[in-house]
């Protein structure tokens, strides 16, 4: 294992053996590729709230919040607590009917304007396949059309131009031609796959222009949240419903991020545009394993006519539902309180975020909505932009060796968010006053010491921002 060039050896020492120990049994010690991306040697020993402890000691404020699921923080009481009254009533699978599909379904339905009738699935990865079958299905056309630096999951029909490294000459000049996202993903599904650049009208009026006929959907994030966060520019999840209706293509919103996160109902409630099919996970089980895609009565119709084929052992088991019983009746019966939290902090971190780097002067841009945002630090040689608006952008602008430094500096002051520079900030309903105040104070005190650090040795970014093992 590397060791860590800005904390040292000793920082994560009990870390390091733990994670020698697993890497000897477990490929790599991590179970997901996008975890060994940080490339931080951190064993997790508990969570409770806002906070975790590794297992050298340390405490954290926590920003990543197990990648976006622990909407109500670690542990939530009233979650866990469901979960087990429902394993200790029904055991944990049946694969038969039972009273919490309806309760899940009527509070889902009730939440979200756009889903009349949804299944529910695993995993994120999973709902985003079901829904680009369901549409090619629908449609009666091949191709899908998804945006570059968006990520929806690891499937082999959606791992394409996720992070593609445009730094290479070859990949440079924006091209509507999908980049594998991996090793081993046979070039076919790259044929059913078209790629556009989010908030450029542009490119998606040229796609449709040359592939009408051909493109079943276009699949975004209504909010793009895997490259930093990206906001859609005004109008353009309108110019998405319009122009996918008017060529006869379906709108799939991925809401695995958004999804109970912006609003009740998602980035469709806070954003106003209801699409045809939409995808959920990481927050409508607050920490436990559930999924679930659904839309109009029209298109799911194929679903519940068994027509489109969708299933899973695991699909709709106790656990799971419980789960999301008891987050959706929470989230139904204390929307203005939490929401009041969770966008309430999140505006007042961004902004404290963005005064503390002014006053060190670091150039940054700080970008986000309610309870989702990211810092984008600038390079020396960074365009000047008022807003990142696709993942080139964030390419262009980006330094990681400044949001390293900020990262380990934050890290030894108790505040964790995600180490890698394009991995977003969450809040939850957990985070208190007093955590807003501790990160605004480490803040303050990171971004000097980064200041100064890069008046010593300034900023040396790496040529290429590809993930190592993945070849392009
Ligand atoms: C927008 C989006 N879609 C899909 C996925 C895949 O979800 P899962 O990791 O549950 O398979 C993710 C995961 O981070 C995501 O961010």
């Amino acid at each position: 294992m590397s060791t860590d060039r800005l904390l040292g050896d000793a920082y994560f020492a009990q870390s390091r053996q733990l994670f020698e120990r697993i890497s000897r049994t477990i490929a790599g010690g991590e179970s997901s590729y996008a975890r060994l991306k940080k490339g931080l040697e951190l064993c997790f020993d508990h969570g409770e709230g806002s906070h975790f402890w590794d297992i050298d000691g340390h405490e954290y404020i926590d920003y990543s919040l197990g990648y976006g699921p622990l909407i109500f923080g670690h542990k939530p009481k009233r979650v866990i607590q469901a979960v087990i009254e429902a394993i200790e009533r029904y055991g944990t699978i049946s694969t038969f009917p039972y009273e919490l599909d309806a309760e899940v379904g009527e509070l889902f339905t009730e939440l979200v304007p756009g889903v009349d009738l949804l299944r529910f699935a695993n995993s994120g990865t999973e709902a985003t396949m079901a829904a680009a079958r369901l549409a090619r299905a629908y449609t009666g056309r091949p191709k899908i059309v998804q945006m570059e630096g968006a990520y929806h999951g690891w499937a082999d029909t959606h791992l394409w131009s996720s992070h593609p490294d445009v730094w290479r000459p070859q990949l440079r000049p924006y091209s509507p031609r999908p980049i594998p996202g991996s090793r081993g993903i046979p070039e076919v599904y790259g044929e059913a796959l078209l790629i556009a650049q989010y908030n450029d009208r542009e490119s998606l009026e040229r796609l449709f222009a040359e592939h009408g006929n051909e493109i079943a959907a276009v699949l975004v994030e209504p909010v793009q949240c895997n490259s930093g966060v990206i906001l859609p520019e005004p109008g353009y999840l309108e110019f998405l419903r319009e122009i996918t209706r008017s060529y006869g293509a379906l709108l799939i919103f991925d809401e695995v991020i958004t999804g109970f996160r912006l609003a009740p109902g998602g980035a469709q409630e806070r954003l106003g545009v209801i699409p045809d099919i939409a995808t959920y996970a990481k927050a409508l089980g607050a920490g436990f394993p559930i999924a679930a895609f659904g839309g109009s009565r029209e298109v799911m119709q194929l679903e519940a006519t068994n027509q489109v084929m969708h299933g899973g052992t695991y699909t709709a088991n106790v656990v799971a539902l419980a789960a999301a019983r008891a987050v959706l009746t929470e989230m139904k019966t204390r929307r203005d309180e939490l929401w009041a939290v969770l966008n309430g902090f999140g505006e007042r971190v961004r902004e404290g975020l963005r005064e503390a780097c002014e006053a060190a002067g670091l150039r940054c841009i700080v970008q986000g909505i309610g309870p989702v945002w990211h810092i984008f630090f600038a390079k020396p040689d960074a365009p000047a932009l008022d807003r990142i608006r696709n993942y080139r952008e964030a390419h262009a602008y980006t330094s990681i060796d400044i949001y390293d430094r900020f990262n380990r500096a934050m890290l030894r002051r108790g505040v964790y968010f995600h180490p890698y520079h394009l991995e977003r900030w969450f809040i939850s309903t957990a985070h208190s006053e007093s955590d807003v105040q501790a990160t605004l104070q480490a803040a303050h005190e990171a971004a000097l010491e980064v200041a100064q650090s890069l008046r010593e040795q300034p900023a040396a970014d790496p040529a290429s921002l590809a993930m190592p093992g993945i070849a392009q």
